[in-house]
């Protein structure tokens, strides 16, 4: 009988500790692992996707300090001690984020798998250097790649949130007086009111 190859030693496991949706996360992970394994894998935090693994689609975005990353760009071990939010940390039924809410208004997605990427980039681009014109908000999202081609519906959701839709495009108020009372964290700072929907409702 033939001597069997050595298997490889499994490698030693890192210490990890970050902020996950404002909730403290320590893990013991392969150093290899990485930040949108951890989300996904450990945490079974499954609203952010994994599409390419390889940076070129957008499904993976999250927001790390609050700027938004590829997640499978991203060594979990790279994070340690830094502040994630995920999609599930943005908003939640009941309470959805003002993008969450004109996304399902404007019918921005279609399967629905790069949605999640979406939003958290939007979310991002709210904070960041950006043009008025809906091809500003293009350019700004083009790392996020819809197969389902419902970026008119993604950009008019967006210029909606940022109060630049164009065109003759019906601009729901979203910072108007909201019909329910409740108020929906803005992420730029200020409480704004939404009208919130249950996805799927119109
Ligand atoms: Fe990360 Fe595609 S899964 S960019
Ligand atoms: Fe299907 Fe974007 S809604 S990939």
């Amino acid at each position: 009988m033939r001597d069997q190859p050595a298997r490889p030693e499994p490698p030693d496991l890192l210490h990890v500790s970050l902020t996950v949706n404002g909730r403290a996360v320590h893990a013991d992970i392969d150093p290899r692992t990485t930040l949108l394994d951890l989300l996904r894998e450990r945490l079974r935090l499954t609203g952010t996707k994994k599409g390419c693994d390889h940076g070129q689609c957008g499904a993976c975005t999250v927001h790390v300090e609050g700027r938004r990353i590829n997640a499978c760009l991203s060594l979990a071990a790279m994070n340690d001690g830094r502040r994630v939010t995920t999609i599930e940390g943005l908003g939640r039924p009941g309470a959805l984020h003002p993008l969450q809410d004109a996304f399902v208004r404007h019918d921005g997605y279609q399967c629905g798998y790069c949605t999640a990427g979406q939003i958290m980039s939007a979310a991002a681009l709210l904070d960041e250097p950006c043009g008025s014109g809906d091809q500003d908000v293009r350019e700004m999202m083009s790392g996020n790649l819809c197969r389902c081609g419902a970026y008119a519906s993604i950009v008019a959701a967006i210029q909606e949130v940022r109060g630049n839709a164009q065109d003759g495009r019906a601009v729901p108020d979203v910072r108007g007086t909201a019909q329910d009372g409740r108020a929906v964290p803005d992420v730029r700072g200020e409480a704004r009111a939404v009208h919130a929907h249950a996805p799927g409702e119109r």
